[in-house]
């Protein structure tokens, strides 16, 4: 979603906004704009296309100062006119991501005051309003500190003034943002991967801050308006983590590195002979000792690895499990239950929907909350009692890979420490699953291997219009990740069933065009899904089937066989995952989609 970079520097900051938005690519964007200061004027260039466009623009674009930002479409169609920075009289510029919702309100009262809005979106009233104050004699930092307080909603903004060219003011309320600062210069940024090739000395910014940068230092002041000192964290994100490297698009690089980032994810873990609840978090056992129930709370990948997790909570560890979809969570009528461990699970931490999900647990009264998330400080990590990071670096393409397997690896993890703290696990099975999960990397390295013959399978499905997924028990989730996958980057549309409800509707849609993928793991289930696999047959649905080893599942006409390399057991929703994310990324490669960055979708949708 909306990326921001801002630079103060001490020389021309244009390349670094660049190369900031760049970098910020993957959030998503439909189109990008830079602004600087020059010569007392605002200078800017917007752009509908890619940043590379936007560079081609800016040869003659230089200044000292200036603010840039790739634009996620919410308020208003994607077009030159409404990409950001928005400039307010040729004095204030502004870039901002997140949703003003009483924009309309203050818009027919800035219109009234001669303000004249040339677009459709909700920003324009911020730079209006900043205006609105600073030709009344405020400073640039007080200004934008007066029109915050009259607006309503999410954001976190960039401003610069034209007739202030060593000043660069920004904020944030529910959308990301973060100050890095380094010896050419100071800078804001959505996130720590923009600034990498500036600094790596970086200033998480809280709910509600407000910053005034200049050429002698910055100064933060809180949501009350009083000055505060924040840390100044060195970031451990590596820049080679952020480059393709060797291969075509990041969603591949993401997928290949799947076995580095569980055994990333897993390394405390599997160097210890016996588990511990202090993996997540110094109050974790006192915590894990007064809940009776779980409340899973997520969105879209997420969300699918809660789904897997209840089968393992439930089973394993007898602990009963709700998962829901945040952005439901938040505004349905529950019963709230104090008793409830609240786990949100996130790539980003910044999810809007699950945040505020969260938020509504807590107002309910849960005070038992847990994060799994790949972010260290982002916002649901900090908003969390308890907290487990699974380590799977950053995440680059849209559709969530490496995040996912490594989600299931850490809920994984807490089912084990629930089970044990109950009694439900010998000695001996805790060992055994210590066991699994160190083979779990070169497990997942040997799925890997099956790349060549998924690239050829997918040619099948290059001009297929739908396709169906089917999956059973631990498994059902695992298909609906399949079927995600698929529709995100390749557009095919793609549903997912447990393979039992196949005759309650979903048959009727099966003939010789509809390609039915089915997770087969050898496992109680099997017997049953293979009957419901004949039901295809019979209607003359041409079948692919990821089966285990030992399914004796037959490659016969209109079935063809991808044999998985093992069962792993418990473990076997995360090895199964592999080739359906090799099947979408082959499929869209064929199509020519945008594998990275597909069509109207975001990667941290920091907007409800
Ligand atoms: C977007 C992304 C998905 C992701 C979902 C939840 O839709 O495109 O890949 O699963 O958001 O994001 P989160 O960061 O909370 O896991």
């Amino acid at each position: 979603m909306c990326g921001i970079v801002g630079a103060v520097a001490q020389s021309n900051v244009v390349p670094i906004l660049l190369e900031g938005l760049r970098r910020l690519e993957y959030r998503g964007y439909d189109s990008a704009g830079l602004v600087v200061v020059h010569d007392g004027k605002l200078e800017r260039i917007r752009s509908t296309g890619r940043v590379v466009e936007l560079t081609g623009k800016s040869t003659n674009t230089q200044g000292l100062i200036g603010i840039a930002h790739t634009r996620w479409a919410t308020h208003g169609i994607p077009s030159e006119r409404n990409a950001h920075p928005h400039i307010s009289k040729n004095q204030i510029a502004v870039v901002h991501n997140g949703i003003i919702e009483n924009y309309e309100e203050l818009r027919s009262l800035l219109a009234a005051n001669g303000y004249e809005f040339t677009s459709d979106t909700d920003t324009e009233v911020i730079g209006h309003l900043i205006h609105s104050h600073y030709v009344q004699g405020k400073k640039l930092l007080e200004a934008t500190q007066a029109a915050l307080a009259e607006l309503v909603g999410a954001y976190a903004i960039g401003v610069i003034a034209a007739d202030d060219p060593d000043r660069l003011v920004c904020a944030r309320r529910g959308s990301p943002l973060l100050l890095g600062v380094g010896d050419s210069g100071l800078f804001i940024a959505s996130d720590v991967s923009a600034l990498l090739p500036v600094t790596r000395q970086v200033v998480y910014l809280e709910e509600g801050d407000v910053v005034e940068l200049g050429r002698s230092g910055y100064r933060i002041y809180d949501a009350a308006g009083k000055k505060v000192d924040r840390v100044v964290q060195t970031s451990e994100l590596s820049n080679e983590s952020v480059q393709l490297g060797e291969y075509r698009h990041y969603m591949q690089k993401e997928i290949h590195e799947q076995p580095q980032a569980l055994a990333n994810t897993l390394e405390s873990v599997c160097n210890s002979q016996s588990l511990v609840p202090g993996i997540f978090g110094a109050e974790a056992a006192a915590t894990f000792a007064d809940i009776d129930s779980i409340l899973i709370l997520a969105c879209g990948t997420s969300f699918h690895a809660g789904l897997v997790a209840r089968f393992w909570l439930e089973e394993i560890a007898g602990v009963r499990c709700n998962v829901e979809v945040a952005s439901e969570y938040r505004y349905r009528t529950s019963v709230p239950n104090p008793k409830s461990l609240v786990v949100v699970i996130s790539q980003s931490g910044e999810t809007a929907d699950t945040q505020a999900a969260l938020n509504h647990a807590k107002l309910l009264g849960h005070s038992h909350t847990l994060a799994i998330c790949n972010v260290p400080e982002s916002a649901l990590v900090r908003l969390c009692k308890l907290r487990m990071l699974t380590r799977a670096g950053p995440e680059i393409g849209v559709a969530s890979t490496k995040a996912f397997t490594t989600q299931l690896a850490a809920l994984f993890l807490l089912t084990l420490v629930l089970a044990k703290q109950r009694g439900r696990l010998t000695e001996q099975q805790e060992l055994q699953h210590l066991n699994e999960l160190r083979h779990l990397p070169s497990a997942t390295q040997m799925v890997l291997e099956l790349e060549p013959q998924i690239a050829v399978l997918a040619e099948k499905f290059a001009n297929k219009q739908h396709a169906l997924f089917l999956g059973r028990g631990l498994h059902y989730p695992i298909a609906l990740e399949g079927a995600l996958k698929l529709k995100e980057i390749s557009y095919i549309h793609a549903e997912a069933y447990p393979a039992g409800e196949l005759k309650h509707g979903p048959l009727a849609l099966v003939d010789q065009y509809m390609p039915v993928i089915s997770v087969a793991p050898n496992d109680a289930l099997l017997e049953k899904l293979k009957s419901n696999l004949q039901e295809v047959r019979a209607r003359g649905g041409e079948l692919y089937v990821f089966a285990d080893a030992n399914t004796h599942i037959r490659e016969v006409d209109g079935v063809h066989i991808m044999q998985m390399p093992e069962h792993a057991g418990y473990l076997s929703p995360i090895l199964h995952t592999i080739p359906l994310q090799l099947l979408a990324y082959y499929v869209a490669l064929q199509k020519g989609t945008d594998v990275d960055k597909p069509r109207n979708l975001a990667k941290s949708v920091t907007v409800e």
